[in-house]
């Protein structure tokens, strides 16, 4: 059984998932030095269960001030994307590897920077919780960050690896372009990058339902 009242799910291993309770333990967690500068933390939201949950670096400007994953340029391009692919976000999970904004201040400006490992670490606990509330077929990792911290040494480099299958404790994962990289090329460039991001979405799609041989790769190995 399932999903009885709002927020309200059982997980893969009918471990009950509370949004509300959720959203509480993640606003009152101080593990890493992230939590002390935030404004607002960010967790996952779309549908739950879901076949496909993507996940990016962390929040950033527009994601801390709102309180909600990809909302902001990097996310426009993910929702235009995810239709083009024939997908709406309110039918996956979206989230991220850490649920505070992660930035470095230059002069008098918040720059990102990605997440490090410790905070990374520091944060695992709630994207497994998550991952295991949705339990999802196939996990699209947004960016070398993402992909990383789900399958370790294991991963190499987006360059070489995107669009390629990797194992998470049993869940197809396949690392792709992250939105804000497809946004920072320019002219011919962008245009042949954007396109492989949307076929590597089209692909992630289009295996939910296929078994892919992917079993001989090692298992996930944490950061
Ligand atoms: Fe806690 Fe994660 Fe925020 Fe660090 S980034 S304070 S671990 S919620
Ligand atoms: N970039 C990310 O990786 N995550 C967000 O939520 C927004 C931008």
């Amino acid at each position: 059984m399932s999903s009885q009242k709002p927020g309200f799910i059982f997980g893969v291993n009918n471990i009950p998932f509370d949004r509300e309770i959720y959203k509480k333990e993640v606003d009152s967690c101080k593990k890493c030095s992230l939590g002390y500068y935030r404004t607002n933390t960010v967790i996952g939201e779309g549908k739950m269960p879901s076949d496909l949950v993507f996940i990016g670096e962390g929040p950033g400007d527009q994601e801390d001030r709102e309180g909600r994953p990809f909302v902001g340029r990097a996310g426009e391009l993910l929702n235009h994307s995810l239709t083009q692919v024939g997908l709406a976000r309110n039918e996956v999970w979206i989230t991220n590897i850490v649920k505070c904004r992660a930035f470095e201040q230059v002069d008098y400006k918040k720059v990102n920077r990605p997440p490090r490992t410790e905070e990374i670490q520091a944060c695992f606990g709630f994207l497994e919780k998550e991952i295991e509330a949705v339990s999802p077929k196939v996990i699209v990792a947004l960016g070398s960050p993402s992909a990383s911290s789900l399958l370790g040494k294991n991963f190499k480099t987006i360059t070489q690896d995107r669009g390629k299958w990797f194992n998470f404790k049993n869940i197809k994962v396949i690392p792709v372009f992250h939105p804000a990289y497809v946004l920072r090329q320019k002219g011919r460039v962008y245009d042949k990058t954007f396109e492989t991001f949307l076929s590597d979405l089209q692909e992630a799609k289009n295996s939910v339902n296929l078994k892919i041989d992917t079993w001989n790769l090692p298992l996930f190995k944490k950061v």
